[in-house]
């Protein structure tokens, strides 16, 4: 099997990059993680990565000032040279220009800490307990120019409990994102996603039942 080149591109914690790196250890896994981005040098998930042998650059943002797309052509310039195949955002803080993501159009992803189209933007534990939800989790989705927007390939819920802080929601959340983020990045590199009329279609999926009621009664 000729695995797909993967970029993660993080920004902290890196704990879905992490998640994505394990899940590629599998001989069976359609894509090989062969570079961990950060724009911020100081981010933990980079050392993450070197105890996993995995390749690591630092394109910081910073040094660029208000030049977003000097700071993507640096970001390009070291896809190109791992000759990457497709990218993963993962907990990467900064918004692109149409210019990057039309480069990376159906070949970079990103997890959303919430059910989408509900809660874009940040603090979206916060945003879901203000707004009373009863289920509440996350999204893999393609990247578009439009924040937290663009086809949706997977998502997974969690049961909002009455006693929960945004701190617990996280905690339950993060622990759906790590299986959904490496299952839409498999079904991305084995080909099995198609948009049709904005919306993905995976080829071969199962049919969940359609039932997820919360609370049970
Ligand atoms: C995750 O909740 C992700 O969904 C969001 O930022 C957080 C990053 O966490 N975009 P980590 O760096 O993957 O641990």
């Amino acid at each position: 099997m000729i695995k797909k080149r993967v970029a993660v591109l993080i920004s902290g914690r890196g704990s879905n990059m992490a998640a994505l790196v394990a899940a590629a250890q599998d001989a069976a896994f359609p894509a090989a993680i062969v570079l961990v981005l950060s724009n911020r040098p100081g981010a933990a998930g980079l050392a993450t990565a070197r105890d996993c042998a995995i390749e690591t650059a630092v394109v910081d943002h910073a040094v660029y000032g208000r030049d977003r797309e000097a700071f993507e052509r640096a970001m390009q310039e070291r896809l190109e040279a791992h000759r990457v195949e497709l990218v993963c955002l993962a907990g990467f803080m900064r918004l692109f220009t149409p210019w990057f993501v039309d480069r990376w159009q159906r070949r970079m992803i990103n997890i959303h800490p919430a059910l989408l189209p509900a809660f874009r933007g940040l603090d979206t534990h916060q945003q879901a307990l203000a707004a009373g939800v009863k289920i509440h989790g996350a999204s893999v989705h393609f990247v578009v120019p439009d924040m937290d927007a663009g086809p949706i390939i997977a998502q997974g819920a969690v049961a909002v409990r009455d006693d929960d802080t945004a701190a617990t929601l996280a905690a339950r959340v993060l622990a759906i994102e790590h299986r959904i983020y490496p299952a839409a990045l498999s079904l991305l590199a084995a080909g099995r996603i198609t948009i049709v009329d904005g919306r993905c279609r995976i080829e071969g999926a199962g049919d969940a039942d359609g039932r997820l009621l919360v609370p049970e009664v």
